[in-house]
């Protein structure tokens, strides 16, 4: 069944998209034109239309990617060749304004009046060029990722241990079984020791009961584990962790659970899983995930880990309790700014997308002893929009280290 909740975001989407080219670009810029009016009036219906076929472009439905690409470059070339014209055109204008005094009595100088009409215009084309290159990379499969992660105190038992992560596949949406057979393939010449799903995995309900077990097959020596997302609650999929065990996974819903692995079977793992908030502004995320926290009896360990679909985890004192945080659900923001997301930069909290270290009080101490928490934040799977700049679809395989 096609996904419906999309539909009407797009088309908001397309009207604001094509509001800010008829504001950015000449001859849209000037609103008594009579053009202007019919231009944007045949250019919301015209949205409209690509919003259909991008709903319709789902891969759940079986129609074509390259209709389903073709339907959002169109749309995202307009909303972008719309926003940076419209940034182009309000820095153009400011710099009319700023014009020395001394220099406003001489007559305008046409070759600044040229530069000054042509920078909305070159904005406009690469906000066109980001988009083309963004649905670019966002039509590209997910890539094995290997990141090691240092520990100064790492149980020597755990030295090389592999944890591959799956996140916010969104099956169903821009990916399908086949994208997840060929990326197994590439995981599964990895044999890592742990598999852990950090929510997200489908959008399509049949699609679960057969995404399910082709991960599990991969029946790492550690088992699989898995918490869930805000897209499971959205779709009210795998909400019951006997579904999970049926399929071969163990689904951590605000508890958690130690097994003997490693070099010999010589460590323990405590591996923890927090529910997913259903909460979409930040302050109740970090209050829904610290009280899932109070709730979780701390896995008595060597090492311990914890999934979190929402990396706010990071950011809230019951964290101290473990020693790495996996988590997903941004996709990085899907913008990537010198290997980092946007979004820290946007949102001035390091989170978003990559590995974060920092150095807390051992829990249950009092002489100032402190330890390493890492947080590990994919940048995901797959996506329901796929655009990507710098930030590409990852499958990660984490390596832990001592050092
Ligand atoms: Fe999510």
């Amino acid at each position: 069944m096609m996904p419906s909740f999309p539909v009407g975001f797009l088309l908001l989407l397309d009207v604001i998209a094509l509001s800010l080219l008829a504001v950015a670009l000449p001859p849209f810029a000037q609103p008594r034109r009579k053009g202007a009016v019919v231009a944007v009036a045949a250019l919301v219906p015209l949205g409209a239309l690509v919003t259909f076929v991008i709903a319709k472009g789902f891969h759940a439905v079986g129609v074509g990617r390259v209709a389903g690409a073709t339907a959002w470059l169109s749309m995202t070339l307009v909303f972008l060749a719309g926003l940076f014209g419209l940034v182009g055109r309000a820095l153009a204008t400011l710099a009319a304004l700023v014009k020395p005094v001394a220099k406003q009595e001489k007559p305008a100088d046409p070759s600044r009046r040229r530069f000054l009409r042509a920078v909305p215009q070159g904005a406009t084309a690469l906000g066109a060029a980001v988009a083309a290159a963004g649905i670019a990379t966002g039509q590209r499969a997910p890539q094995l990722r290997r990141v090691e992660l240092f520990y100064p105190d790492l149980d020597p038992a755990l030295e090389g241990f592999t944890i591959l992560q799956f996140s916010d596949l969104h099956l169903g949406v821009s990916l399908g079984l086949d994208d997840l057979d060929a990326a197994l393939l590439q995981a599964a010449a990895e044999k890592p020791d742990l598999v852990v799903i950090t929510g997200d995995v489908v959008d399509d309900r049949p699609l679960f009961d057969r995404a399910i077990p082709k991960i599990a097959a991969l029946a790492p020596p550690a088992g699989v584990f898995a918490c869930l997302g805000n897209h499971e609650y959205l779709r009210r999929i795998g909400l019951d962790p006997a579904q999970w065990k049926r399929l071969g996974v163990t689904l951590l819903r605000d508890e958690a659970t130690t097994i003997a692995c490693g070099k010999g079977g010589r460590a323990t793992l405590g591996i923890a899983g927090v529910d997913d908030p259903m909460e979409l502004r930040s302050e109740p995320v970090q209050r829904g995930i610290a009280a899932s926290l109070r709730r979780i009896s701390k896995p008595a360990s060597t090492f311990a880990l914890l999934l979190s679909h929402r990396p706010e985890a990071f950011l809230v004192e019951g964290m101290r309790d473990y020693d790495l945080v996996l988590s997903g659900h941004t996709h990085g923001g899907q913008w990537g700014l010198f290997g980092r997301s946007l979004l820290d930069a946007v949102t001035g909290r390091a989170i978003h997308w990559g590995s974060y270290a920092k150095s807390v009080l051992v829990p249950g101490t009092t002489d100032g002893r402190t330890k390493r928490v890492q947080l590990f934040t994919t940048s995901g799977f797959g996506d329901w929009f796929p655009f990507r700049v710098a930030c590409p679809r990852e499958l990660p395989l984490l390596i832990l280290r001592r050092g």
